[in-house]
This record gives structure tokens, sequence and C-alpha cells, in this order.
């Protein structure tokens, strides 16, 4: 089968298409014939050894999945070949055929496509989580999301709206914040691609609290880091909530006497540890996210999708900050 490989940290110009040799499952476990493979920040973070964990080379990136159960191992139950399913491996995804544990499958509902359930599971829990189990947003509460047009914004944005708070999209394009605005942020901004000095941040905390409204957010959901954070965390109302998510634009310091002025908590969010900790929970959520999308009130806008051979360009979108809504890598037969 083919694979996408990692063989030397670096960009996704260092990722090789080459004839690996077929999974075949164990005991507890299925190959899944994957069709398509959805496409996450963390994918550039973990072939540059800039991520959480650090795969032994060569591997293939790839943290979500969906496909076809091809073969079933020994003593698995309630799995059968042919059951449409996703798969949250974390890294190895980028691959024709693919082996996972079978208990961590979860069925693709009726109606929904491969590229749509490829595309799911990370952005919508890891927002979901976010905003419900860490932020317990509330309905009428105004929520401030940054990179609003990216992978876990937009998810965020819409689960936002999704759970009746009132959403100011934030990105650095035009084009982003209408993306935004379309998905039904109730408000959005345009904020600057660059580092910025002190003068630029209070610039933009004042934007943010024109934007947010003479209150400030109670939350902000912040997946990008780097300059932006401050200005954000400036722009809170009373007992606010600050989501600490991702950091594309650097990992962020911040003066903790802001938190202290309004009783504002910062919160960290690691949804890949908190499904390993608390599965029944996480569960509940994907059950709430999949009703969420029957009812049409999430539903991810892939805007490109790249075959299994230009998988490496898939991964640059990301990594050179020029994706809209999500990517997919489509796998062919
Ligand atoms: N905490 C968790 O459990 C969890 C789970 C999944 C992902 N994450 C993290 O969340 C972050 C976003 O992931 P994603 O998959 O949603 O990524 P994504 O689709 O690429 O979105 C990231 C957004 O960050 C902004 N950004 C700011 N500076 C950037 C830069 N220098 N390079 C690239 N983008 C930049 C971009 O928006 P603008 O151009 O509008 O600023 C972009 O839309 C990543 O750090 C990822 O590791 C965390």
């Amino acid at each position: 089968m083919r694979a996408v490989l990692s063989k030397a940290p670096g960009g996704p110009e260092t990722l090789v298409v080459e004839e690996v040799m077929d999974p075949t499952p164990g005991p507890g476990e299925v190959v899944i014939e994957v069709k398509a493979v959805g496409v996450n920040y963390p994918d550039a973070l973990i072939i540059a050894d800039k991520y959480q964990f650090r795969p032994e080379r060569p591997f293939a990136p790839g943290a979500e999945v969906a496909g076809v159960v091809d073969a079933v191992g020994e003593g698995v139950k309630g799995v059968f070949r042919g059951d449409r399913v996703v798969a949250v491996p974390g890294w190895g995804g980028m691959v024709e055929r693919l082996k996972v544990r079978a208990e961590t499958l979860i069925p693709i509902p009726d109606g929904m496509d491969y590229e749509t359930a490829a595309a799911f599971i990370m952005t919508y829990g890891t927002s979901y989580y976010a905003l419900k189990d860490r932020a317990n947003l509330q309905p009428g509460e105004t929520l401030l999301v940054l990179g609003a047009a990216g992978g876990v914004g937009a998810a965020a944005v819409e689960l936002g709206k999704a759970m009746g708070a009132r959403v100011v999209a934030a990105a650095s394009t035009n084009d982003k914040v209408e993306f935004a605005l379309e998905l039904g942020a109730d408000n959005g901004l345009i904020y600057p691609t660059g580092p910025m000095d002190k003068a630029a941040q209070k610039a933009l905390s004042g934007e943010f609290k024109l934007s947010t409204g003479r209150d400030g957010a109670d939350v902000v959901f912040d997946g990008v880091g780097g300059d932006y954070a401050e200005p954000a965390l400036r722009a809170m109302d009373w007992n606010g909530r600050y989501l600490v998510v991702g950091f594309p634009a650097g990992i962020p310091s911040l003066p903790l006497n802001l938190t202290l002025l309004k009783s504002v908590s910062v919160v960290g969010v690691f949804w890949g540890a908190a499904v390993a900790r608390e599965p029944k929970a996480n569960a509940a959520n994907m059950a709430e996210l999949m009703q969420l999308w029957k009812d049409g009130k999430i539903r991810p806008r892939i805007s490109r999708t790249f075959p299994l051979e230009r998988a490496h360009e898939a991964i640059q979108t990301l990594s050179e900050r020029t994706a809209v809504g999500k990517i997919v890598v489509k796998v062919e037969d």
C-alpha cells in the first residue's frame, strides 16, 4: 500500500510517498481501508518534532481518518467488514490501509460522507470540550474566537452559536472574517498578520473591546497564541474564561495581574488527553455533536481536497496560514 512518510524532521516538503507492507489485524484490532484524512495543524507540528508526541520514524502523519472496515482481528465484537467508521489515531492516518484498536472506532452516521467524517471529530471534539466542559459557555454570553476561519476556530464559531452565545470572529484576512460571518458569527474583525509591538497590541485590544461590546468577552477561544493573546485577555469581562487551545503564532506569556483585575480564569484545553482520561464524557459529547450535525447546526466546511500523493501540499496550506475551513486528503482507490 502507499503511505505518506516522515523520515526526517522538517516541513511538509520533507514528506515522501512510498510503498509499504499492508497491515494485518492482530487480536482486538481492525484494518480500515482509508477513504479520507482530515488535515489538522498538529500534522505540521508532529512532522517537525514540535508536537507533544514524537513517534518513531518513519511514520505517517494524519490524526483522523474515515473509511471502511476491511479486515477484523480475532476476538473483535460488534465491528464488521464493510462498516463505515472514523478513527482518530493521532498520527499514522495518511495511508491506504490503517490498523487500529476496534474499540476506538466511531461509526459514521447515515448521510455523512467520508470527507465530512474525516473533518469532524478533532475540531468539533476539541472546540466542544473547550466551550462546554472547560469554559461552561452560557447562552447570551459573548465569545471571542481568534483564528475563526481555522479548523478549531471555525468549529468554535458554529458551536458558540449553537450554544446560544454572541460570537465575535477575529482572523487575519477579510476572506477569513467573511467566512466566519457566513458560519454564523455575529460580528467580525481583521487583525494584523505579523508580530506586534506594544502599541499595536494596545490598538488590537481596543478593536477587540469595540467588537465584543462595552463589557468585553466572557469567553476567549484562543487557538492562535502569539502576540494576539494579551490583547484578547485585556478585552475580557468580569469572571471571563480564557481558553488556551493552540499556538500557531507562538507560545505567549500573559501578565497575571490582568487575570486578577477581572477575576478571569485562564483555562488549559488538551482534548486528546481528556478523551483518554474521561472516555465516557467524550462519548457523550460525540453523541451530542452528531445530533447537532443531524440538526444542521454544525457542518465542516471543506474548502480544498488533495490526493494522497499531494498530502504535503495539504499540510502546507495550514503551515503557510492560507487554509480556510477544513482541508482533506482523499485516498483514491
Ligand atoms: N488543545 C487541543 O486539544 C487541540 C486540539 C486540536 C488542535 N489544537 C491546536 O489548535 C491550533 C489550531 O489547529 P487547527 O487544526 O485548527 O489549525 P488551522 O486550521 O491551521 O487554524 C489555525 C489558525 O491559526 C491562525 N494562525 C496564526 N498565526 C499562524 C501561523 N503563523 N501559521 C499558521 N496559522 C496561524 C490562522 O488564522 P489567522 O490567519 O486568521 O490568524 C489559522 O487559521 C494548533 O495549534 C493545534 O495544535 C489543539
